[in-house]
């Protein structure tokens, strides 16, 4: 290879490069990138093309032009779907159903395989504790465990179930996972900034869940723009080279994001294109994504002998595996063959929004309703198909929407429907990514008055109200950081006005994040959080209005009384003066003066119908040296309804430990289903009890140790102890 086809490998280009007949869906700045010395057929790899045809037609035009003849690799963005779109990660995966999402995965990849994508960015395993920051959809929450589960879970999927060197069939993909490391701890939970974390924060709450990916196969990795603890991500010697490379044993390919390496230069870091090529190649970056650092600044590092030219012969040898690893060689065309099996992608998703809905809060007038309930269906929400959060927007096909008030009518149920408010507020009408439906909405001469009245109206001969509010799609996903999470002020009006009718009401949230519901949250009663639960969400949640399903979610990020607790997570350390029943009018204990410690809704909360019914008595609790697991048996009942619920395993501070550590921290959920007496084995693995300290050693202590079972971080039913040897 020519060092121009050599350093092409490792350039990534979105497909108007190639041409304007490719189309270019635009995911980050706007860019004049100009290849000095590598042709843009020299590239390897393109970033989100999609549509069989389209993407058929530009491999066969590469590999026509190309002199070697090494096949383009397709990468996508897709999160949570591609033109059928499951409910979003934050909410996926509090479903805490690893079956449920291996097969999730499995269908995306068939979807994403059946149109020629190659590579899938389909796993944000960043840690979220800010729900100021637009992107905590996308992840799998605040708690380490689920993100490690969710994370080995959707590789399994994605992959197939590989070992780590084995190669792709055609049904699967490879998967990448981003944004290394801890971009989800981005200050202030403001888009792009830095994070400032200490060693024991990043080694014990943000790196394990990428690292979980890693020991399940994960093919690819990719930096974060985020500058952390003073460092760029994409230049991190000890987080690309030492923890990812040498320690966790990756030796796939890692990717920039878009335009990062550029980045470098603009925060600072790098003078020029040279040092900044030459910072990242050595740190173990192999593609740079949507910049002309690896293309021009590597060319200019060779010519000038200034850069050790093994160092490209490595990235590009990784690069080729990957290809080899996807069978391109063999057939450029891969998967095209495949179809998405549309029935079982109905049954999945319906099941996916069921189980990952949350009921926040039910009282005896609110669910399920009765089958000949007169409803009010209200808030625009309840009819519109952009109820899929942004990422899962890209390629979504909105036509196959099934909105709630089309559920609704299927269903033959009596409703009448009114929208109430509008659903966009002002700031993001005109914003480039559905933006066409934004300025519709705002050329809507009805005004928010007559909304409203029109909602009273039907209200008043209803029995029961049922109001949808929350974020528009718009709100949430990259680049949507907010300061202010209360629900808009025309929809706060629209609850008080509708409760003074003195029916009961029952809210539904679409919401890709957190929102504060203090306020407005005793107009209801019940509350059921959707998230943006996908292109089936309406018919799941009809079935759950109606009790057909009980949702059985549980909250994978705590919800706040207001912004003011954020950063606020279940798993938070110990104080020497802690709150307490006994001592809450004290001045010098660890405490707000104008708000409770908790959140409004813990981490882990969820509702389902008949929870107050359950019982859960541990049985046994042993440990087995040979296997390194402590096996915890209990027995989960209830008198009257099948539970459909998730039991959830803390481990209670250990106190033989030598630094101070969570009060409790999850390291084990089991999902129960449909029955009224269930006997459960939980088993959790000996490295559940690790933990590093804060000088960067690893401890396993062995003594006694506590595990308390339960239905949330805040709702315990049961306790177990078990003896560990030292
Ligand atoms: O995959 C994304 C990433 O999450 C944010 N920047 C753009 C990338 C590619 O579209």
């Amino acid at each position: 290879m020519t060092l121009a086809e050599k350093i092409g490998q490792l350039v990534q280009l979105t497909p108007g490069f190639f041409g304007s007949e490719y189309g270019d869906v635009i995911t980050g700045p706007e860019l004049n990138i100009d290849m000095e010395s590598v042709d843009v057929w020299q590239t390897g790899s393109v970033l989100n093309l999609s549509g069989k045809a389209t993407l058929d037609k530009l491999q066969t035009t590469y590999l026509e032009k190309s002199r070697l003849k090494i096949p383009l690799l397709f990468m996508n963005d897709m999160i949570y779907g591609y033109k059928n779109v499951f409910p979003i990660p934050l909410a996926l995966a509090g479903s805490h159903d690893n079956q449920l999402l291996e097969s999730i995965g499995a269908f995306l990849a068939q979807e994403a395989a059946a149109d020629g994508v190659h590579v899938v960015f389909t796993l944000m395993l960043d840690v979220v504790r800010d729900p100021r920051w637009g992107r905590v959809m996308e992840s799998p929450g605040e708690d380490v465990h689920t993100v490690a589960a969710y994370g080995q879970a959707l590789v399994t999927g994605l992959q197939g179930n590989l070992s780590r060197d084995a190669k792709i069939d055609m049904r699967h993909v490879a998967a990448c996972i981003k944004h290394y490391a801890a971009y989800g701890a981005v200050e202030a939970g403001r888009e792009y900034t830095a994070a400032d974390l200490s060693q024991f924060s990043l080694l014990n709450t943000y790196l394990p869940g990428y690292l979980a990916a890693v020991e399940a196969g994960v093919k690819l990795v990719m930096t974060a723009f985020t500058v952390v603890n003073g460092m760029p991500d994409s230049v991190d010697n000890w987080l690309l080279s030492e923890v990812l490379r040498k320690q966790a044993a990756f030796n796939g390919v890692v990717i920039s994001d878009y335009n990062a390496l550029n980045e470098l230069i603009t925060m600072g870091y790098s003078a020029d294109d040279l040092a900044a090529a030459k910072a990242a190649l050595t740190a173990g970056v192999d593609v740079d994504m949507m910049a002309t650092i690896f293309a021009n600044g590597l060319t200019k590092l060779v010519h000038q002998g200034a850069i050790d030219t093994t160092l490209i012969d490595q990235a590009v040898l990784r690069v080729l595996s990957l290809k080899n690893d996807l069978g391109l060689f063999e057939n450029p065309y891969r998967g095209f063959d495949n179809t998405a099996n549309e029935e079982e992608f109905t049954q999945l998703s319906q099941r996916a929004a069921v189980e990952s809905s949350v009921l926040l809060k039910n009282t005896t007038a609110g669910l399920p309703l009765a089958e000949d309930s007169k409803i009010a269906l209200v808030g625009p929400f309840a009819a519109s198909p952009l109820t899929l959060g942004l990422w899962g927007s890209i390629n979504a096909d909105f036509s196959k929407v099934k909105t709630l008030k089309a559920a609704l009518e299927n269903g033959h149920h009596q409703f009448t429907y009114a929208k109430g408010y509008k659903m966009y507020d002002a700031h993001v009408v005109g914003t480039e990514m559905g933006g066409q439906f934004a300025k519709a909405e705002a050329e809507d001469l009805q005004t928010e008055a007559e909304l409203a009245a029109e909602a009273l109206a039907i209200a008043a001969s209803a029995d029961k109200i049922v109001l949808t509010i929350g974020e528009d799609f718009l709100q949430s996903g990259e680049a949507a950081s907010k300061t202010n999470l209360h629900l808009a002020p025309a929809q706060v009006t629209l609850i008080k006005e509708l409760h003074a009718l003195g029916k009961p009401m029952i809210g539904i949230i679409y919401s890709g994040r957190p929102l504060i519901l203090t306020d407005v949250e005793p107009y209801f009663d019940a509350l059921l959080l959707v998230w943006f639960p996908g292109t089936n969400g309406g018919t799941a949640i009809t079935d759950m209005l109606f009790g057909k399903a009980t949702p059985s979610g549980k909250l994978a990020m705590s919800w706040p009384r207001s912004v003011g607790q954020i950063p606020i997570h279940y798993d938070s350390l110990p104080t020497g003066r802690p709150l307490t029943v006994h001592n809450a009018n004290e001045r010098f204990v660890s405490k707000y003066i104008d708000s409770p410690n908790t959140p409004l809704y813990p981490f882990g909360h969820g509702l389902t119908y008949g929870q107050d019914n359950i019982t859960c008595e541990v049985t046994q609790v042993t440990y087995d040296q040979v296997s390194a697991t402590i096996l915890i048996q209990c027995a989960v009942t209830s008198e009257t309804i099948a539970i459909e619920d998730v039991l959830q395993v803390y481990l209670q501070q250990p106190k033989q430990a030598t630094v101070v550590l969570p009060t409790q921290k999850l390291v084990a959920t089991k999902r129960l289903k449909q029955q009224k007496q269930h006997d459960v084995s939980i088993a959790i693995p000996l490295s559940a009890l690790a933990y590093y300290d804060n000088q960067g050693s690893y401890h396993l202590d062995g003594g006694t140790y506590t595990f308390n079972v339960g239905l949330s971080s805040a709702n315990i039913l049961a306790h177990a102890t078990v003896n560990v040897p030292k």
